[in-house]
Parts: C-alpha cells; structure tokens; sequence
C-alpha cells in the first residue's frame, strides 16, 4: 500500500477563490486545524503577494509544527528572497516556484520562447535550492502542455535540483485518461523523476479535478495538491476529502492511502466554511448535509435493516455523529414508526397507521417534516380522540 502525501493549498489557492479573503487570524485558526487533520504540507500563501499574505506565511511557519510549510512564488529572484524570508522560521520549509510551460501562455502572457522558459526555470530552480534543499517546481498549464516540451521542462527543473515536480491541469481541461497519459509519459521519459515527488494540481472546471486527482494517483502520482471542501480560482481545486475519502473507501482498487486523521475532516470544512463564508451544498460528496441523510421509504427501510444497504461510508469516520433519515413524502412507514420510538411515543399498530397519513397529507404540503411537526400530529390526534 503506497502513502500519498497531502498537499493542502486551501490558504492559497483555496483563497483565490472570488469571494473570499481571510486575515491573517483565521487562517492561522485553519492552518492549525490542517494540523490537526495530518496533511502533509500546508502552502500557507504566496509571500510576495501582499505584506498581508508575508504576514501570514512568517505566521503559520513560526507556529504550525510537524508538518511542511510552504510559500508559492514566481520564477523570479526576489518572489524567492520573500517566500524564503517567510519561511524562515518554519520547522521544515519548501518553496515552490512555478512557471507556465504551454505554448498558449508562452505567446500570450509571457512572450517567451521555449527556450527561454526552460533557462528562467533552471535558474529559478537553482535559486531556489541556495535557500533550502526542498523545492517544488510546478510547470502551469501542463494540462495543455506539449508532452514532448513538458518532459523537457521536468528534466530541467529536476537536473536543477527540484525535489517535487508538479504537473497542474490549471484550466481544469483535462479528461482522467489524458491527464494518467501524462503522468505516465512523464514517468516513462523523464531521467531521475522516480527519485522525486510528482505531483497533481487539478482545477474542476469540467467537474472532473477529482477523478482526474485519482486517475492521477493510479498512474504513478505521490503527492496531490487539494482543497478543503473544493474551493479555489475559478470552479476550485480537487477537494481534499473527497480524494481521500476515495481512497480510505477503495484501498482494494486504488492500493494508496494518505495520512489523513479521517475524524477531523468534517470539522474541518466546517470550520473552513464558516471562516471564507462559502456554504457547503447539501448534495456535496462526503461533507454536504444530505451525504449520510435517507429520505426513500425504500432506501430507509434499507439502512434501518442493515447500513451497509445504502451506506459506503460510515458517517463516524468522517467526525459526523450519525446518519440521518429525513421524514418526507419519500418516507416509508418503517422510518416514521423508528421515529415515533425515538421521540418516545409508545403506540398502537392501528395509531401508527392513522398517524402515517395524517403525516403523508403534510408531506404534500412541506418539504421536510420535522420532530416539531410530528410531536404535533400526535398531540392533535389525541385531542381529535
Ligand atoms: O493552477 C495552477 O497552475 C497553480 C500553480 C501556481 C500551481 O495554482
Ligand atoms: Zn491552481
């Protein structure tokens, strides 16, 4: 069973999401929180973006300890002399220097040849490494990188002394099998990418930075860059609980697991989305209110005989207490009398029945039936007795 390392970049990319801006308190609040989760890096911001991102990179490496901090930074010399200044204090450092490797950036944003990008990555690299041995080189747009320049570009950063290469789909462009394609011909083609980590940084804006994580992992990938609860520029990045959770779920396919502390990934989007003030939809895989919650008389009848029917997680591995299952116009009679039970009634088979009906005609006229509203029936039937 391999160990994939867990790159969290929610304090960075995760906080280029529009919308979202975080002082430096909070994300020092959720860096300790990352802590407590077990990811294995925490890139804690981009130093030479702002005083206010310096501050709280210098923060986070001072105080967060047993795990890697890091700081993004331009293939440039003083974007470098910032994150290394940043980090100065933490336990372990790394410096992650990027530069965009597709011909479509090359034409239109750096107006550079090939050639040139490769020398201003060696010297970045080379920079980079004067400072601390642990430097990562991601190559931008490598989803839409030629494959043959690509591999170019890995040797460079590798021979320059890049300890993780990072291979980023930034536009979220890619299909699951093209992006395996690419790790693998990197693995194939690139001389010492075996002794080095390798990377996924995947954007979601065909939905697919997930699956495209994972297809990632089968093909070789051991370390993937993630965030809380998905967010990040543009449609966000992969999100961290639902890579792991796939691969805690399926160790049988994927023969990978992570150092992830599974309890504490339920808190930790919570607190992630109360602080970015970005709510979780209901329907959001592993964290989303509806993810443990049954509301088909069918599907309830299920759980209530055996979890396993309709359950492929339990709820109290994540750090969520229990499932739940939600009375509406789906609902069978076997959840409405579990819930009758619960909430201490003690009836007849004849009331549940005249009460099942008395509920199905306000599930007509209410989405979701509360305890409140179920306390209420009985207590009515009574009087109409
Ligand atoms: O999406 C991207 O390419 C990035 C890099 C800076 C790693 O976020
Ligand atoms: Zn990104």
């Amino acid at each position: 069973m391999r160990t994939i390392e867990v790159f969290d970049t929610t304090l960075r990319d995760g906080e280029q999401s529009p919308g979202i801006n975080l002082s430096r308190e909070e994300k020092l609040e959720i860096a300790r929180q990352l802590g407590r989760l077990g990811v294995d890096v925490i890139e804690a911001g981009f130093a030479a973006a702002s005083p206010g991102d310096f501050e709280s990179v210098a923060e986070i490496a001072r105080e967060v300890r047993g795990l890697t901090v890091c700081s993004l930074a331009r293939s440039v010399q003083s974007d470098i002399d910032r994150a290394y200044e940043a980090l100065r204090d933490a336990e372990d450092p790394r410096i992650h220097v990027f530069l965009a490797t597709s011909d479509i950036h090359l034409q239109h944003k750096l107006r550079l040849t090939r050639e040139q990008v490769l020398e201003q990555i060696d010297a970045a690299v080379r920079y980079a490494v004067k400072y601390m041995s642990n430097v990562e080189f991601s190559a931008e747009d490598a989803g839409r990188t030629d494959i043959d320049f690509l591999c170019q570009v890995a040797e460079v950063a590798i021979r320059a002394g890049a300890k993780v290469f990072n291979v980023p789909d930034t536009v979220g462009y890619l299909t699951p099998q093209e992006y395996a394609g690419k790790i693998r011909a990197l693995r194939e083609r690139v001389p010492g990418i075996a002794k080095i980590k390798l990377s996924s940084h995947c954007h979601d804006d065909l939905g697919m930075a997930v699956s495209n994580t994972l297809a990632g992992i089968e093909a070789g990938i051991t370390q993937v860059e993630v965030t809380i609860n998905g967010i990040g520029e543009r449609a966000g990045n992969a999100s961290l609980e639902e890579v792991v959770m796939a691969l805690a779920t399926r160790p049988d396919f994927y023969q990978a697991k992570t150092n992830i502390v599974l309890n504490q990934i339920y808190r930790t989007s919570r607190l992630v989305s109360k602080l970015t003030g970005f709510v979780v939809p209901p329907n959001k895989a592993i964290v989303g209110a509806n993810a443990f919650a049954h509301e088909s008389g069918i599907h309830q009848d299920g759980v209530l005989k055996e979890k396993l029917t309709y359950e492929i997680m339990k709820p109290e591995t994540i750090g969520v207490a229990e499932s739940k299952l939600v009375l509406g116009k789906h609902s069978g009679r076997h959840a409405f009398r579990e819930k009758l039970t619960e909430m201490g009634y003690q009836l007849s088979d004849e009331e549940v029945n005249e009460l099942f009906k008395r509920f199905k005609d306000l599930c007509d006229k209410k989405k979701t039936v509360t305890d409140d509203d179920i306390a209420a029936l009985v207590d009515d039937s009574h009087t109409v007795e």
